[in-house]
């Protein structure tokens, strides 16, 4: 079996800039679905019609799959699998052809379909000619309709565009998912001719042609009817993706991970969950991203291409980027942990504290309003509130590192290129411009002066 893909049409319903197939659901092209779904069916080859942004389409998807170009971009679908003949008119088998906005359906029904279709060559001696994958909708507008004989045998499709009123109350659909037996589909649809409203030349055309012939079509009825979902507004975009969402959600939860009210937590489909993780409302995990066993994500935190290790705890409304947490740590609430940096087993970073591009060592704590940036923190540092790594002079960026063990005194600011040695000690409030040694104390004040009863004079006087 091979599969092909319609990714050429212009879209118009969906008013964008880019072709339709490339907007995204959970942070992929919605096509991606659909070439993922077939990497699990195992093909003897996939390719892709590609037309309105061509360029854009094989650079984002890349060369795993083979190209043909439909140089008509209101030729119609029949025209577009015209245009990739020469990857099926030698074939002596079963081709897939699937809309490439109809990103819900499943690789079980496909498999499902492969299957019924070899059932009926087995039991019956005949090889199916088509194979629709159709399913009763309470709503079906927009969708072409499947027509059958008294005897049950599909006479054609008709599209919404083209249907009488009688026509439009049928409610079985056209997924826009076929198997088509090759050498049948080249008898017939080169003989299909433009609809006489549209002027575009329909695939869905080749059922009538192939009932005419006497050929065997049928129907599939997928068993949940959002596989059949076709995008082609922008509010079906949304639709798919809360689908493909809830989905996915489901998958995780099911494999023993607590996901708390589902309707609000986005999970993007690279994300892999190592077991026993807890995801509160509001959370957003993007890209590549790996959650270790007996993680907790609280509320409203966001973490995209990040590891997250075993045992780790993020609190709500913490913000995790190309980063990575280890064993135990706690991050947040309100945190900031941003490109690169790694927290340290059991390390503490909370409200208020942003982390970039830092290594911080093992249980580290940097509880409050500080931050960290360019920074080297061996184990067991203690960063004091309101501390600051000045790592920026206007032009330029310094790095800064701090040994073993040391004492960073809250409001204290640390001025890059630096280096504070193991244990030692920065008074709060102090400015650091040059470096400290191992174990030194460092203390930059202006002297405190108190004036007696001067405080109540003013405040009486004034
Ligand atoms: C199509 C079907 C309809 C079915 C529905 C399911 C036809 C004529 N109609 O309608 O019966 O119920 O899908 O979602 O097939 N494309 C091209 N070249 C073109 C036109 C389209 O490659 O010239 C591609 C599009 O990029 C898209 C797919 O084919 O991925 C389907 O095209 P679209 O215009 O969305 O067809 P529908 O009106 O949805
Ligand atoms: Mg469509």
């Amino acid at each position: 079996m091979r599969a092909l893909i319609l990714a050429a049409g212009l879209g118009t319903r969906f008013k964008g800039q880019k072709p339709k197939v490339l907007y995204p659901i959970l942070g992929k092209p919605m096509v991606w679905y659909v070439l993922r779904v077939l990497k699990e069916v195992e093909t003897e080859g996939t390719a892709m019609v590609v037309g309105h942004g061509a360029e854009e389409v094989k650079n984002i998807i890349g060369n795993q799959i083979l190209y043909f170009y439909q140089s008509n971009p209101k030729g119609g679908t029949g025209d577009a699998v015209l245009s990739a003949v020469d990857f099926w008119r030698d074939y002596d088998g079963y081709l897939f052809v699937l809309n490439g906005d109809s990103p819900l359906v499943s690789s079980q029904t496909l498999k499902s379909m492969l299957r019924f279709s070899k059932l009926v060559e087995e039991y019956e001696g005949s090889k199916l000619s088509g194979l629709i994958l159709t399913c009763e909708l309470p709503d079906p507008t927009g969708y072409g309709r499947v027509l059958k004989d008294q005897r049950g045998r599909v006479v054609g499709i008709v599209e919404e565009k083209d249907a009488g009123p009688e026509e439009k109350t049928i409610r079985e659909v056209n997924a826009g998912v076929y198997l088509f037996y090759c050498p049948h589909l080249l008898e017939t649809l080169f003989m299909v001719n433009p609809s006489q409203i549209t002027g575009e030349v329909y695939l869905t055309e080749v059922f009538r042609l192939m009932y005419e012939k006497g050929y065997d079509v049928r129907t599939f009825v997928a068993e949940d009817p959002t596989e059949v979902l076709g995008v082609n507004t922008r509010w079906d975009l949304a639709v798919a993706e809360n689908v493909i969402r809830l989905r996915l959600l489901q998958e995780w939860a099911l494999k023993g991970n607590t996901i708390h009210q589902p309707e609000s937590v986005w999970i993007e489909p690279d994300v892999v969950f190592e077991g026993e993780v807890e995801v509160y409302p509001d959370v957003m995990l993007r890209g590549k991203t790996k959650i270790g066993r007996g993680v907790i994500i609280g509320k409203g935190g966001v973490v995209e291409n990040s590891t997250i290790e075993e045992g780790a705890i993020v609190e709500p409304y913490s913000v995790i980027r190309n980063s990575h947490i280890k064993q135990g740590a706690v991050v947040g609430p309100f945190a900031h942990v941003r490109d690169g940096a790694v927290i340290g087993e059991g390390s503490h970073v909370g409200n208020f504290v942003e982390v970039k591009k830092s290594n911080i060592g093992k249980d580290v704590k940097a509880k409050h309003l500080a931050y960290i940036g360019d920074a080297e923190l061996a184990d067991r540092v203690n960063v004091g509130a309101g501390v600051v790594f000045a790592n920026f002079d206007g032009k330029r960026k310094y790095k800064s590192s701090v040994g073993e063990g040391a004492f960073i005194g809250s409001n204290s600011l640390i001025v890059a290129p630096i280096k504070l040695g193991a244990y030692s000690y920065i008074a709060g409030g102090s400015v650091i411009t040059k470096d400290v040694e191992d174990g030194g104390l460092a203390i930059t004040r202006p002297k405190l002066k108190i004036i007696k009863g001067k405080g109540k004079e003013k405040l009486l006087d004034g």
